[in-house]
Protein backbone atom coordinates (compact mmCIF):
# COMPACT_ATOMS: atom_id res chain seq x y z
CA UNK A 1 0.00 0.00 0.00
CA UNK A 2 1.37 3.12 -1.02
CA UNK A 3 1.66 6.43 0.45
CA UNK A 4 -0.83 9.60 -0.94
CA UNK A 5 1.64 12.79 -0.14
CA UNK A 6 5.17 11.71 -0.88
CA UNK A 7 7.95 14.84 -0.42
CA UNK A 8 11.15 14.30 -1.94
CA UNK A 9 13.86 16.14 -1.35
CA UNK A 10 18.14 15.93 -0.97
CA UNK A 11 17.90 16.38 3.24
CA UNK A 12 15.64 14.41 5.64
CA UNK A 13 14.22 16.55 8.70
CA UNK A 14 16.87 14.95 10.67
CA UNK A 15 20.74 13.79 10.47
CA UNK A 16 22.38 10.65 11.58
CA UNK A 17 25.14 12.02 13.47
CA UNK A 18 27.51 10.25 16.30
CA UNK A 19 26.72 11.43 19.52
CA UNK A 20 29.64 12.23 22.66
CA UNK A 21 29.91 8.62 23.34
CA UNK A 22 29.90 7.30 19.55
CA UNK A 23 26.72 6.11 19.50
CA UNK A 24 24.64 6.98 16.50
CA UNK A 25 21.79 9.07 16.70
CA UNK A 26 19.10 11.56 14.91
CA UNK A 27 19.98 15.25 14.77
CA UNK A 28 17.58 18.54 12.98
CA UNK A 29 19.04 18.78 10.03
CA UNK A 30 20.01 22.83 8.95
CA UNK A 31 18.27 24.93 6.73
CA UNK A 32 15.01 26.74 5.67
CA UNK A 33 13.63 24.05 3.78
CA UNK A 34 13.11 21.57 6.53
CA UNK A 35 11.35 23.98 9.00
CA UNK A 36 8.96 24.71 5.86
CA UNK A 37 8.00 21.47 4.85
CA UNK A 38 7.43 20.15 8.26
CA UNK A 39 4.07 21.24 8.73
CA UNK A 40 2.83 20.19 5.56
CA UNK A 41 3.98 16.41 6.26
CA UNK A 42 2.38 16.27 9.58
CA UNK A 43 -0.96 18.16 7.51
CA UNK A 44 -1.04 15.03 4.84
CA UNK A 45 0.46 12.38 7.09
CA UNK A 46 2.79 12.05 3.98
CA UNK A 47 6.19 9.96 4.19
CA UNK A 48 9.40 12.23 2.81
CA UNK A 49 12.15 10.69 1.08
CA UNK A 50 15.65 12.36 2.04
CA UNK A 51 19.36 12.08 2.83
CA UNK A 52 20.11 11.49 6.30
CA UNK A 53 23.76 12.72 5.85
CA UNK A 54 26.94 11.10 5.90
CA UNK A 55 27.23 7.39 4.38
CA UNK A 56 24.99 5.11 6.42
CA UNK A 57 23.57 2.25 4.22
CA UNK A 58 21.39 0.12 4.58
CA UNK A 59 19.01 2.33 6.72
CA UNK A 60 14.79 1.17 7.30
CA UNK A 61 12.18 3.17 6.81
CA UNK A 62 11.26 4.83 10.42
CA UNK A 63 8.81 7.20 12.22
CA UNK A 64 10.49 10.07 14.51
CA UNK A 65 8.05 12.23 16.42
CA UNK A 66 5.26 11.34 13.92
CA UNK A 67 6.86 11.61 11.02
CA UNK A 68 7.29 8.86 8.35
CA UNK A 69 10.94 9.13 6.96
CA UNK A 70 12.36 7.04 4.19
CA UNK A 71 16.00 7.12 4.68
CA UNK A 72 18.07 7.28 1.12
CA UNK A 73 21.78 6.50 1.21
CA UNK A 74 24.69 7.70 -0.56
CA UNK A 75 27.72 6.72 -1.00
CA UNK A 76 31.29 8.91 -0.16
CA UNK A 77 31.36 9.69 -3.85
CA UNK A 78 28.15 10.56 -4.29
CA UNK A 79 28.40 12.38 -1.46
CA UNK A 80 31.53 14.51 -3.54
CA UNK A 81 30.29 14.47 -6.51
CA UNK A 82 26.08 15.20 -6.25
CA UNK A 83 25.73 17.25 -3.03
CA UNK A 84 29.24 18.46 -3.09
CA UNK A 85 30.22 18.33 -6.89
CA UNK A 86 27.33 19.73 -9.00
CA UNK A 87 24.36 20.54 -6.76
CA UNK A 88 27.01 23.18 -4.30
CA UNK A 89 30.14 23.58 -6.88
CA UNK A 90 27.98 23.95 -9.85
CA UNK A 91 24.41 25.02 -9.66
CA UNK A 92 24.34 27.24 -6.07
CA UNK A 93 27.03 29.73 -7.07
CA UNK A 94 25.29 29.89 -10.53
CA UNK A 95 21.86 29.94 -8.86
CA UNK A 96 22.92 32.92 -6.68
CA UNK A 97 24.16 35.37 -9.53
CA UNK A 98 27.46 33.62 -9.84
CA UNK A 99 29.11 35.31 -6.42
CA UNK A 100 31.29 32.46 -6.46
CA UNK A 101 32.54 30.52 -9.58
CA UNK A 102 30.74 27.84 -10.65
CA UNK A 103 32.59 24.72 -11.68
CA UNK A 104 31.77 22.25 -14.24
CA UNK A 105 32.68 18.45 -14.11
CA UNK A 106 31.47 16.46 -16.71
CA UNK A 107 31.51 13.44 -13.51
CA UNK A 108 30.11 15.58 -11.23
CA UNK A 109 27.18 16.01 -13.74
CA UNK A 110 27.31 12.04 -14.38
CA UNK A 111 26.85 11.12 -10.41
CA UNK A 112 24.28 14.19 -10.30
CA UNK A 113 21.47 11.95 -12.92
CA UNK A 114 22.69 9.10 -11.31
CA UNK A 115 21.75 10.39 -7.83
CA UNK A 116 18.40 11.47 -9.03
CA UNK A 117 17.49 8.78 -10.73
CA UNK A 118 17.54 6.64 -7.59
CA UNK A 119 15.13 9.32 -5.93
CA UNK A 120 12.97 9.11 -8.79
CA UNK A 121 12.78 5.55 -8.92
CA UNK A 122 12.19 5.41 -4.83
CA UNK A 123 8.98 7.74 -5.55
CA UNK A 124 7.50 5.73 -7.78
CA UNK A 125 7.84 2.50 -5.28
CA UNK A 126 6.53 4.95 -2.21
CA UNK A 127 3.69 6.29 -3.83
CA UNK A 128 -0.16 5.46 -3.93
CA UNK A 129 -2.34 5.39 -7.40
CA UNK A 130 -2.96 8.69 -8.41
CA UNK A 131 -0.60 10.27 -5.50
CA UNK A 132 0.64 13.36 -5.26
CA UNK A 133 4.24 14.04 -5.13
CA UNK A 134 6.32 16.94 -4.36
CA UNK A 135 9.82 17.10 -5.04
CA UNK A 136 12.22 19.93 -3.67
CA UNK A 137 14.97 22.22 -4.65
CA UNK A 138 18.05 22.34 -7.26
CA UNK A 139 19.76 18.99 -6.11
CA UNK A 140 16.43 16.84 -7.86
CA UNK A 141 15.63 18.63 -10.84
CA UNK A 142 15.70 15.81 -12.86
CA UNK A 143 13.64 13.97 -10.67
CA UNK A 144 10.31 14.95 -12.02
CA UNK A 145 10.68 13.71 -15.52
CA UNK A 146 11.98 10.33 -14.31
CA UNK A 147 9.27 9.73 -12.06
CA UNK A 148 6.93 10.96 -14.75
CA UNK A 149 8.55 7.77 -16.86
CA UNK A 150 7.93 5.60 -14.48
CA UNK A 151 4.53 6.63 -13.39
CA UNK A 152 2.32 8.86 -15.49
CA UNK A 153 -0.34 8.39 -12.94
CA UNK A 154 0.94 10.89 -10.48
CA UNK A 155 0.06 14.25 -9.33
CA UNK A 156 4.23 16.19 -9.27
CA UNK A 157 4.99 19.02 -8.12
CA UNK A 158 8.10 20.80 -7.56
CA UNK A 159 9.47 24.02 -5.51
CA UNK A 160 13.10 25.50 -5.95
CA UNK A 161 13.86 27.48 -2.41
CA UNK A 162 16.66 29.03 -4.15
CA UNK A 163 16.67 31.56 -6.72
CA UNK A 164 16.28 30.76 -10.55
CA UNK A 165 18.92 32.88 -12.50
CA UNK A 166 18.47 34.92 -15.57
CA UNK A 167 18.89 33.43 -18.88
CA UNK A 168 22.18 35.17 -19.52
CA UNK A 169 23.44 32.84 -16.17
CA UNK A 170 21.90 29.71 -16.95
CA UNK A 171 23.23 29.26 -20.61
CA UNK A 172 26.62 28.72 -18.86
CA UNK A 173 25.02 25.45 -18.09
CA UNK A 174 26.78 22.59 -19.98
CA UNK A 175 23.43 20.25 -19.13
CA UNK A 176 21.17 23.67 -19.42
CA UNK A 177 18.14 21.48 -21.85
CA UNK A 178 18.63 18.57 -19.87
CA UNK A 179 17.91 20.66 -16.66
CA UNK A 180 14.40 22.31 -18.05
CA UNK A 181 13.38 19.25 -19.34
CA UNK A 182 13.89 17.63 -15.96
CA UNK A 183 12.04 20.25 -14.79
CA UNK A 184 9.31 19.72 -17.30
CA UNK A 185 8.05 16.63 -16.01
CA UNK A 186 6.06 18.36 -13.05
CA UNK A 187 2.30 19.80 -13.62
CA UNK A 188 3.10 22.85 -11.18
CA UNK A 189 7.19 24.38 -10.92
CA UNK A 190 6.95 26.57 -8.52
CA UNK A 191 9.47 29.67 -7.38
CA UNK A 192 9.93 32.16 -4.44
CA UNK A 193 9.83 35.18 -6.77
CA UNK A 194 7.94 36.10 -9.59
CA UNK A 195 11.00 37.16 -11.77
CA UNK A 196 12.35 33.36 -11.16
CA UNK A 197 9.50 31.86 -12.81
CA UNK A 198 9.62 34.18 -16.00
CA UNK A 199 13.35 33.19 -16.17
CA UNK A 200 12.46 29.29 -16.53
CA UNK A 201 9.64 30.17 -18.96
CA UNK A 202 11.65 32.30 -21.22
CA UNK A 203 14.34 29.98 -20.61
CA UNK A 204 12.06 27.23 -21.85
CA UNK A 205 10.66 29.00 -24.97
CA UNK A 206 14.49 29.87 -25.90
CA UNK A 207 16.36 26.67 -25.35
CA UNK A 208 13.44 24.14 -25.37
CA UNK A 209 11.73 25.54 -27.99
CA UNK A 210 7.91 25.11 -26.35
CA UNK A 211 5.34 27.13 -26.75
CA UNK A 212 4.73 29.58 -23.40
CA UNK A 213 2.10 31.75 -22.69
CA UNK A 214 2.45 33.70 -19.58
CA UNK A 215 2.94 31.60 -16.35
CA UNK A 216 1.89 28.04 -19.05
CA UNK A 217 4.35 25.77 -20.90
CA UNK A 218 2.31 23.76 -23.93
CA UNK A 219 4.01 20.50 -24.45
CA UNK A 220 3.87 18.80 -27.41
CA UNK A 221 2.19 15.60 -25.95
CA UNK A 222 -1.29 18.00 -24.88
CA UNK A 223 0.24 18.49 -21.53
CA UNK A 224 0.45 22.18 -19.85
CA UNK A 225 3.29 22.80 -17.25
CA UNK A 226 2.27 25.85 -14.88
CA UNK A 227 5.29 28.29 -13.47
CA UNK A 228 4.54 30.36 -10.89
CA UNK A 229 5.91 32.36 -7.46
CA UNK A 230 4.98 31.09 -4.15
CA UNK A 231 7.14 32.72 -1.62
CA UNK A 232 7.68 30.59 0.90
CA UNK A 233 7.32 31.82 4.79
CA UNK A 234 7.74 30.48 8.33
CA UNK A 235 5.29 28.90 11.33
CA UNK A 236 4.79 32.62 12.12
CA UNK A 237 2.27 31.65 15.28
CA UNK A 238 5.33 28.83 16.27
CA UNK A 239 7.26 31.28 16.34
CA UNK A 240 5.25 34.05 18.07
CA UNK A 241 4.38 31.88 21.02
CA UNK A 242 8.22 30.67 21.35
CA UNK A 243 9.06 34.54 21.81
CA UNK A 244 6.49 35.07 24.73
CA UNK A 245 7.68 32.25 26.50
CA UNK A 246 8.77 32.95 29.84
CA UNK A 247 11.89 31.02 29.37
CA UNK A 248 12.91 32.26 26.23
CA UNK A 249 12.37 36.04 27.26
CA UNK A 250 14.08 35.23 30.71
CA UNK A 251 17.17 33.70 28.61
CA UNK A 252 16.79 36.91 26.32
CA UNK A 253 17.73 38.99 29.42
CA UNK A 254 20.23 36.94 30.52
CA UNK A 255 21.92 37.30 26.67
CA UNK A 256 22.04 40.87 27.02
CA UNK A 257 23.20 40.89 30.80
CA UNK A 258 26.06 38.64 29.14
CA UNK A 259 27.47 40.75 26.49
CA UNK A 260 27.93 43.77 29.32
CA UNK A 261 23.91 45.25 28.93
CA UNK A 262 25.20 47.34 26.17
CA UNK A 263 22.64 50.34 24.75
CA UNK A 264 22.10 48.18 21.52
CA UNK A 265 22.91 44.47 20.16
CA UNK A 266 23.06 44.06 16.09
CA UNK A 267 22.47 40.74 15.59
CA UNK A 268 23.30 38.56 12.26
CA UNK A 269 22.75 34.73 12.08
CA UNK A 270 23.24 32.65 8.92
CA UNK A 271 24.72 29.51 7.29
CA UNK A 272 28.00 30.04 6.99
CA UNK A 273 27.62 30.54 3.25
CA UNK A 274 29.23 33.00 0.95
CA UNK A 275 26.08 34.25 -0.42
CA UNK A 276 25.18 35.99 3.06
CA UNK A 277 27.30 38.69 3.10
CA UNK A 278 28.43 38.25 6.35
CA UNK A 279 31.89 39.79 5.62
CA UNK A 280 30.36 42.74 3.99
CA UNK A 281 27.95 43.49 7.09
CA UNK A 282 31.01 43.33 9.74
CA UNK A 283 33.39 45.27 7.75
CA UNK A 284 30.31 47.55 7.57
CA UNK A 285 30.01 47.84 11.43
CA UNK A 286 33.61 47.81 12.01
CA UNK A 287 34.46 50.77 10.19
CA UNK A 288 31.10 52.77 11.84
CA UNK A 289 33.09 51.94 15.35
CA UNK A 290 36.31 53.05 14.04
CA UNK A 291 34.80 56.15 12.32
CA UNK A 292 33.55 56.94 16.11
CA UNK A 293 29.74 56.55 14.94
CA UNK A 294 29.42 53.82 17.34
CA UNK A 295 31.33 52.92 20.72
CA UNK A 296 32.04 49.38 21.63
CA UNK A 297 30.77 50.85 25.38
CA UNK A 298 26.89 51.38 23.59
CA UNK A 299 26.86 48.52 20.63
CA UNK A 300 27.96 45.02 20.02
CA UNK A 301 27.76 42.77 16.82
CA UNK A 302 26.71 39.25 17.97
CA UNK A 303 27.54 36.78 14.47
CA UNK A 304 26.24 33.33 14.55
CA UNK A 305 27.83 31.63 11.79
CA UNK A 306 26.14 28.00 11.68
CA UNK A 307 28.88 25.57 10.07
CA UNK A 308 27.73 24.46 6.64
CA UNK A 309 29.15 22.36 3.46
CA UNK A 310 32.18 22.01 5.58
CA UNK A 311 34.47 20.11 2.82
CA UNK A 312 33.67 22.53 -0.15
CA UNK A 313 36.44 24.87 -0.55
CA UNK A 314 35.27 28.17 -1.24
CA UNK A 315 32.96 26.69 2.39
CA UNK A 316 36.45 26.31 3.95
CA UNK A 317 38.08 29.56 2.59
CA UNK A 318 35.21 31.72 3.72
CA UNK A 319 35.50 30.72 7.32
CA UNK A 320 39.31 31.77 7.13
CA UNK A 321 38.03 35.36 5.56
CA UNK A 322 35.76 35.66 8.15
CA UNK A 323 37.29 34.71 11.12
CA UNK A 324 40.61 36.57 10.13
CA UNK A 325 37.90 39.88 10.48
CA UNK A 326 36.90 39.31 13.41
CA UNK A 327 39.99 38.77 14.81
CA UNK A 328 41.04 42.24 13.05
CA UNK A 329 38.46 44.14 14.09
CA UNK A 330 37.94 43.08 17.76
CA UNK A 331 41.90 43.42 18.01
CA UNK A 332 42.03 46.33 16.80
CA UNK A 333 38.44 47.77 18.40
CA UNK A 334 37.92 45.84 21.00
CA UNK A 335 38.27 46.66 24.76
CA UNK A 336 38.35 44.13 27.55
CA UNK A 337 35.44 42.75 27.95
CA UNK A 338 34.00 45.16 25.40
CA UNK A 339 34.72 42.71 21.93
CA UNK A 340 33.10 44.88 18.54
CA UNK A 341 32.01 41.51 17.61
CA UNK A 342 30.96 38.11 19.78
CA UNK A 343 31.12 35.42 16.62
CA UNK A 344 29.86 31.87 17.06
CA UNK A 345 30.16 29.12 15.01
CA UNK A 346 27.50 26.99 15.88
CA UNK A 347 24.04 26.25 15.41
CA UNK A 348 21.08 26.30 17.92
CA UNK A 349 17.87 25.18 18.55
CA UNK A 350 14.70 27.35 17.39
CA UNK A 351 14.42 28.22 21.49
CA UNK A 352 17.90 29.75 21.99
CA UNK A 353 17.42 31.29 17.80
CA UNK A 354 14.12 32.99 19.47
CA UNK A 355 15.79 34.48 22.92
CA UNK A 356 18.62 36.04 20.27
CA UNK A 357 16.31 37.61 18.07
CA UNK A 358 13.99 39.21 21.81
CA UNK A 359 17.25 40.61 22.59
CA UNK A 360 18.80 41.87 19.27
CA UNK A 361 17.53 45.58 18.62
CA UNK A 362 19.03 45.60 14.57
CA UNK A 363 18.67 42.42 12.73
CA UNK A 364 20.82 42.14 9.94
CA UNK A 365 20.53 40.25 6.64
CA UNK A 366 22.25 41.23 3.85
CA UNK A 367 22.44 38.61 1.31
CA UNK A 368 24.26 39.03 -2.05
CA UNK A 369 21.46 36.98 -3.27
CA UNK A 370 18.55 34.81 -1.26
CA UNK A 371 16.08 32.56 -2.70
CA UNK A 372 13.43 33.98 0.51
CA UNK A 373 15.64 34.20 4.14
CA UNK A 374 13.92 32.70 6.71
CA UNK A 375 16.26 34.25 9.29
CA UNK A 376 14.67 37.78 8.27
CA UNK A 377 10.86 36.58 8.77
CA UNK A 378 11.67 34.12 11.87
CA UNK A 379 13.09 38.12 13.56
CA UNK A 380 9.53 39.48 13.08
CA UNK A 381 7.81 37.24 14.40
CA UNK A 382 9.36 36.72 17.16
CA UNK A 383 9.63 41.14 17.85
CA UNK A 384 6.37 40.52 19.62
CA UNK A 385 6.50 44.39 21.47
CA UNK A 386 6.30 45.97 17.65
CA UNK A 387 10.14 47.25 17.90
CA UNK A 388 13.81 46.85 16.51
CA UNK A 389 15.06 47.21 13.33
CA UNK A 390 15.73 44.90 10.43
CA UNK A 391 18.35 45.79 7.97
CA UNK A 392 17.30 43.82 5.03
CA UNK A 393 19.18 43.23 1.58
CA UNK A 394 17.24 43.97 -1.69
CA UNK A 395 18.81 41.22 -3.31
CA UNK A 396 16.86 38.81 -0.69
CA UNK A 397 13.73 37.65 -1.64
CA UNK A 398 11.80 38.18 1.38
CA UNK A 399 12.34 42.29 0.52
CA UNK A 400 9.63 42.17 -1.78
CA UNK A 401 7.60 41.42 1.11
CA UNK A 402 9.14 43.22 4.17
CA UNK A 403 9.12 46.91 2.23
CA UNK A 404 9.72 48.47 5.82
CA UNK A 405 13.29 46.67 6.46
CA UNK A 406 15.66 49.29 6.17
CA UNK A 407 16.84 47.91 2.28
CA UNK A 408 20.24 47.83 1.53
CA UNK A 409 22.76 46.92 -1.33
CA UNK A 410 25.71 45.00 0.29
CA UNK A 411 27.77 45.74 -2.48
CA UNK A 412 27.35 49.50 -1.48
CA UNK A 413 29.45 49.85 1.76
CA UNK A 414 28.56 53.55 2.45
CA UNK A 415 25.07 53.18 1.77
CA UNK A 416 25.12 50.16 4.63
CA UNK A 417 26.60 51.76 6.76
CA UNK A 418 24.01 54.54 6.77
CA UNK A 419 21.03 52.02 6.73
CA UNK A 420 23.10 50.67 10.02
CA UNK A 421 23.62 54.19 11.41
CA UNK A 422 19.94 55.17 10.88
CA UNK A 423 18.35 51.79 12.13
CA UNK A 424 20.80 52.00 15.22
CA UNK A 425 19.52 55.59 15.65
CA UNK A 426 15.84 55.23 14.90
CA UNK A 427 13.00 56.68 17.17
CA UNK A 428 10.86 54.52 18.99
CA UNK A 429 7.51 55.29 16.90
CA UNK A 430 9.66 54.83 13.60
CA UNK A 431 10.72 51.39 14.59
CA UNK A 432 6.77 50.87 15.98
CA UNK A 433 5.25 51.64 12.78
CA UNK A 434 7.85 49.37 10.32
CA UNK A 435 7.55 46.73 12.74
CA UNK A 436 3.70 46.47 12.79
CA UNK A 437 2.96 46.59 9.20
CA UNK A 438 6.03 43.44 8.68
CA UNK A 439 4.60 41.58 11.47
CA UNK A 440 1.00 41.54 9.47
CA UNK A 441 2.50 40.97 6.55
CA UNK A 442 4.07 37.87 8.14
CA UNK A 443 1.25 36.99 10.28
CA UNK A 444 -1.16 36.38 6.65
CA UNK A 445 1.70 34.87 4.81
CA UNK A 446 2.58 32.62 7.01
CA UNK A 447 4.35 28.70 6.01
CA UNK A 448 0.53 27.02 5.88
CA UNK A 449 -0.94 29.53 3.63
CA UNK A 450 2.60 29.03 1.60
CA UNK A 451 1.92 25.22 1.16
CA UNK A 452 -2.09 25.28 0.91
CA UNK A 453 -1.51 27.98 -2.20
CA UNK A 454 1.23 25.51 -3.77
CA UNK A 455 -1.08 22.36 -2.86
CA UNK A 456 -4.16 23.63 -4.16
CA UNK A 457 -3.17 24.66 -7.67
CA UNK A 458 -0.67 21.47 -7.56
CA UNK A 459 -4.37 19.30 -7.30
CA UNK A 460 -5.92 22.01 -9.80
CA UNK A 461 -3.17 21.93 -12.24
CA UNK A 462 -2.96 18.26 -12.55
CA UNK A 463 -6.82 17.97 -13.11
CA UNK A 464 -6.86 20.61 -15.87
CA UNK A 465 -4.05 20.07 -17.01
CA UNK A 466 -4.05 17.64 -19.65
CA UNK A 467 -7.27 18.79 -21.64
CA UNK A 468 -5.88 22.76 -21.56
CA UNK A 469 -5.09 23.55 -25.15
CA UNK A 470 -3.50 26.77 -26.14
CA UNK A 471 -5.39 29.93 -25.92
O1 LIG B 1 17.18 26.14 1.29
C1 LIG B 1 18.29 25.86 0.52
C2 LIG B 1 19.06 24.66 1.02
O2 LIG B 1 20.09 24.43 0.15
C3 LIG B 1 18.27 23.39 1.18
O3 LIG B 1 18.03 22.69 -0.01
C4 LIG B 1 19.16 22.68 2.12
O4 LIG B 1 18.61 21.57 2.75
C5 LIG B 1 19.56 23.79 3.10
O5 LIG B 1 19.65 24.92 2.30
C6 LIG B 1 20.83 23.52 3.88
O6 LIG B 1 21.89 23.16 3.04
P1 LIG B 1 22.54 21.71 3.05
O7 LIG B 1 21.45 20.70 2.87
O8 LIG B 1 23.53 21.74 1.93
O9 LIG B 1 23.18 21.58 4.41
Amino acid sequence: MGHDLVIVANRLPVDRVNDERGRSTWRRSPGGLVSAIEPVMRAHDGVWIGWPGGTSQRLKPLTIDGLHLVPLSMSEEEIEEHYEGFSNGTLWPLYHDVVAKPEFHREWWDTYVKVNRRFAERAAELAAEGATVWVHDYQLQLVPQMLRDLRPDLRIGFYLHIPFPPAELFQQLPWRRQILEGLLGADLVGFQLPGAAQNFIRLVRQRVGHKTHRDLVYLPDGRTVRAAAYPISIDAAGFEDLARDAAVEERARGIREALGDPRKIFLGIDRLDYTKGIHARLRAFGELIRDGELSVEDAVFVQVAVPSRERVEHYRNLRDDIELLVGRINGDLGRIGRPAISYLHTSYPREEMAALYRAADVMVVTPYRDGMNLVAKEYVACRVDDDGALVLSEFAGAAEELRQAWLVNPYDMNGMKAALLEAYEAEPKELSRRMKAMRKQIAQHDVKAWADSFMTELEDEAHHGHTKTVR
